[in-house]
Order: C-alpha cells, then structure tokens, then sequence
C-alpha cells in the first residue's frame, strides 16, 4: 500500500508544476486540474490515488457532491438507511458517531495513522465512501462498473456559495487575509472555488445521471429539505434497501428524518465538541459541517447585483441541460 501511495505521489510531484494557479479559499492557490479547481496538497494528491489505484466493489454506494451542499445530511441518511435493521434509534450509532466518521470520504485512509480505522479493503459490504472528484475525473473502474451506485446532492449555487465561503474563512489560516465576500463571489462566478467550476461540476453528474439513472440518483437539497420522506424512501428503492409496508406503519422512515435532521445532529455532543480529521493536518471541527441549514439563507448576506449575476451565470450554464433550480 506504501509502494501505491508512494507512486500516486510521484505523479503528483511531476504535474503539480504544470498546472495553473488560482487563488485559495481555504489554501494560498488553487490548481486547475482536468478542468477543475482543487486544493494542491491533499486534494489533488487524493484524486490521484483514486484515480491510479482505488479498487471499486460491485456493491459500493458512492456519495457525490459539490461541497457545501448537503454531503453531511446525505451522509446520515444514507447510513441509517442502508444500516437500518443493524441498529436501534434509540443506541444510533449516528448519536455518537459523526456522519463523516460513519461514512468516509474515499481517501479518509490514506493519511489515517491508525489504518484499520478506515482500512477500505476491510470494510464490510455495501461500503459508503464519498468524494467531491468531478464525474469526468472519476476512474474508469469507478463508472464503467455495471454495479455501481450514486447518489449526487447538488443545492442552489447562492447558499453553495455563502455556505462555502462562512466555511473556509473558518478554515483559512491566520497568516492568510480573510477572504472577502465580494472576493469569494468573483472567484465563485470565475469557477475558481474547491472543485469548481460549479457549473460544471452539476452538469457532469446531471447528465450522466440522464444516461443511466439507474445507477446515479440526482437529488437537490430544497427537494430533501420540502419532501424528506418521499426522498428518503425513494433512497431506499434506490438503493436496493425499499421499505416494506411494515416498515412504513411503523414509521421508521420518519425515525430516519429525525435522526438525521439538522436540529437532531447539531445539537447531539459529538457534533457539537468533536474534531473530523480529513488528512495529515486537515481537522475540522464537527460543528462546522453545521451551520444553518436552511434553503435561502443567501439572501441574508448577497446584495441584489450579485443575486443577478449569479442567476445569469446559472441559467446561461443549465438552460441546454433542463436542470433548473
Ligand atoms: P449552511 O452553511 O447553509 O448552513 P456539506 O455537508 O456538503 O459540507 O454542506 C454543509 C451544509 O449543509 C451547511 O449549510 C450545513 O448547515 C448543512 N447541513 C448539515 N447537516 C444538515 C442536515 N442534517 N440537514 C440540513 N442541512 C444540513
């Protein structure tokens, strides 16, 4: 594993020098690379091993997103889901545990000092591994499998936005200036943000998603924050895990909701104290996968000319695909 690691990393250290530079949000610079925008540490480092050596499992379910849009919550239920005759609402493993710890990011082992903590080649079936990679980034082991299973959640771009840049301020190193809004607003509209463009980066799955919807369920954030129910129980269809009707008498689909609702998680003690650690030197604090969680809390902190343009952008991006939001 080491020679794989080491190997990835000597890709790395050859293409790191050829790529553009944009500014960071949470780094100094951002890398474009194969189109999109990544932090040039652990990021693009990830991407590479996942991209030369990851193993897919027929029976592994992919969590896709652009970040800020819901990864947490789609985390959560995808595991109560999945997991939902292994345990009790009342001893979760979901109230002690954080979403990203029960449902890892697809490079969450390679830095881990404890390896069998995330040994992916250990985990039982069906493993739940997550990544923001681009569609057209991902490996062809990972897309050409017959088997394999996504879930996109995509959000509007204007709370991705006002989310993503409360977020990496928080994150920002002091040595570095704080990003400004109207900063982070022009790099937004720009595509340069972690795995932007944006635009593209919803596109990619939204039309992979129209080629083969049986394998990549595209799910928006106001539509699971309007219809959680319905959601969560197409989830299951989706999945291979239906409700039975039994199931749904007895409402353990809304046990699900609860659970992994935004007043439940934020406020148990794991996700109000605890430290996610993503790679050597990248912890983030629980707490700050949540923040409001509502839809529309742009409007508290973008002026009207921004609303405008972002909307231009946005329309102009989708209006051929049909995606609208
Ligand atoms: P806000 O910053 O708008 O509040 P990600 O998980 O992809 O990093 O996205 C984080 C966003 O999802 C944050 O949005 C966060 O508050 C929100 N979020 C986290 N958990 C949630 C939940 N259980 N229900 C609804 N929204 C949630």
């Amino acid at each position: 594993d080491s020679d794989l690691i080491q190997k990835a990393d000597e890709r790395y250290r050859e293409t790191l020098p050829n790529l553009p530079k944009g500014k960071g949000w949470m780094t100094q610079h951002l890398v474009q690379y194969q189109g999109f925008w990544v932090n040039p540490d652990a990021a693009l480092k990830n991407l590479m091993w996942i991209q030369d050596h990851f193993k897919p499992r027929p029976t592994d379910i992919f969590l896709a997103s652009f970040p800020k849009s819901g990864t947490t919550w789609l985390k959560a239920l995808i595991f109560a889901i999945v997991n939902r005759t292994r345990y009790g609402f009342a001893d979760h493993p979901l109230l002690t545990t954080g979403p990203h710890d029960c449902f890892p990011f697809l490079y969450a082992h390679l830095y881990e000092k404890d390896r069998s903590r995330f040994d992916l080649d250990g985990f039982p079936s069906p493993r739940l591994l997550s990544s923001h990679i681009p569609y057209a980034s991902l490996p062809n082991s990972m897309t050409d499998n017959q088997s394999y299973r996504f879930i996109y959640i995509c959000r509007d771009p204007k709370d991705v936005l006002v989310s993503t840049w409360l977020f990496m301020n928080k994150l920002r190193p002091k040595e570095l200036a704080p990003l400004s809004l109207e900063e982070a607003f022009e790099l937004f509209c720009q595509g340069i943000s972690p795995y932007g463009p944006f635009w593209d980066h919803v596109l990619g799955y939204w039309r992979a998603s129209l080629e083969t919807p049986e394998k990549i369920l595209f799910l928006k954030y106001e539509e699971l924050k309007k219809e959680p129910f319905v959601i969560v129980k197409s989830l299951g269809e989706f999945l291979g895990y239906p409700f039975s009707l039994e199931e749904e008498s007895k409402g353990v689909v809304e046990e699900i909701v609860k659970l992994c609702s935004f007043e439940n998680l934020s406020n148990l003690e794991v996700n109000r104290t605890s430290v996610q650690k993503f790679s050597k030197g990248a912890t983030v604090d629980n707490r700050h996968f949540f923040r409001e969680g509502k839809v529309g809390d742009w409007r508290n902190y973008l002026t009207a000319e921004m609303v405008e343009r972002l909307d231009e952008i946005t329309y102009h991006n989708l209006l051929a695909s049909g995606l609208l939001f």
